[in-house]
């Protein structure tokens, strides 16, 4: 049976201000938005990239869809748990020499019925690439296809619903999130661009964590070409010199210490790693007393526990992030 994506229940957000000395020192005012659903593998921006995907796969009548991500991708467990509750085929081309059935991301997948196919870097490489997805197209005549990260304009539609704007003490100067594929920034730029009641020297700071030069190309190219007042916006990266997913001890520090005296549930290679760019942009002064600044909780806690598979982040590390209960 097909559900309507209205139908998707519990959708909710919360809005949680972070009080710490740094806050106080510098009067930064920091907002921090959590979306969640009842499926938490589809919390933060994951239901929001997804939601018009899976309506458009219903209205085409597709039966379901292909998508691209990591072996331990955010995603791609999305994908999978909502290919499962909307009761349509999910099929991920997986950057990988073979499918580890012990990483608990891809036996995640393949528990909710997804298929996986290990897809070697060089291949992996044409995922944007005309000539690839027309092949893609003939081979999954039924199926619609989802870029990497959901980052289509469908998805950055979705994301644009959002309302990062007003917290619960007034409108934000700064919204801020992570930064990967894209489609989470234009969304947000996008959702600014159309607020009539503008801010208008709020500013969308996209906080990237991969080192990709064509990231404003591409966010660029998600921005809905029909918004009223454009939103000023920039890419900052959180480390230039480190490669995207490896994650520094820096980060994971933060993100420990974050739960511990928050109780906010972050991971080093999206959120912790972009909070803790922020931080540091807060402690340079770079935010003029008084600010007020959202950031997004765009959630990816899955990826804990591949990254304690990996012994990327230890037993103790591990227990703590996953003991906060927030996020
Ligand atoms: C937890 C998390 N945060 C942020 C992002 C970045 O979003 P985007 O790829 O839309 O830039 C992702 C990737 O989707 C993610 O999984």
């Amino acid at each position: 049976m097909l559900l309507p994506t209205s139908d998707f229940a519990g959708l909710s957000a919360h809005w949680y201000r972070i009080a710490d000395s740094l806050l106080a020192k510098t009067r930064v005012e920091l907002w921090v938005y959590c979306p969640k659903t009842a499926e938490p593998m589809i919390s933060g921006n994951k239901w929001m990239k997804l939601q018009y995907h899976i309506k458009l796969i219903q209205q085409q009548q597709y039966r379901g869809f292909v998508t691209f991500g990591g072996a331990f991708s955010n995603h791609l467990a999305a994908c999978a748990a909502a290919a499962e509750l909307f009761n349509i085929k999910a099929t991920a081309y997986v950057r990988a020499d073979t499918i580890d059935r012990q990483n608990p991301t891809l036996q995640f997948c393949l528990a909710k019925g997804m298929t996986l196919i290990a897809t070697d870097r060089q291949t992996y490489r044409q995922r944007e690439q005309a000539d690839f997805l027309n092949m893609l197209a003939l081979r999954h005549p039924d199926c619609l296809i989802i870029p990497e990260g959901g980052s289509s304009v469908l998805g950055a539609s979705g994301i644009a619903g959002l309302n990062l704007t007003d917290t619960p003490a007034g409108p934000a100067d700064v919204i801020a999130t992570a930064t990967a594929s894209g489609g989470t920034l234009a969304g947000l730029i996008t959702a600014r661009s159309q607020q009539v009641h503008s801010n208008s020297s709020s500013e969308i700071i996209g906080l990237a964590v991969v080192n990709d030069p064509s990231l404003p190309v591409k966010v660029t190219a998600l921005l809905k070409n029909n918004a009223a007042h454009p939103a000023p916006w920039r890419i900052v990266a959180t480390a230039p010199d480190q490669r995207y997913a490896k994650c520094a001890a820096e980060h994971i520090d933060f993100c420990c210490e974050f739960a511990l005296n928050h109780n906010i549930a972050l991971e080093p290679v999206y959120t912790g790693r972009a909070l803790c760019k922020l931080y540091q942009m807060i402690a340079a002064g770079e935010f003029a007393p008084g600010s007020r600044i959202s950031f997004f909780h765009t959630g990816g806690l899955q990826g804990l526990a591949g990254l304690y598979y990996r012994q990327l982040i230890n037993q103790q590390q591990y227990q703590i992030l996953s003991a906060a209960t927030v996020g």
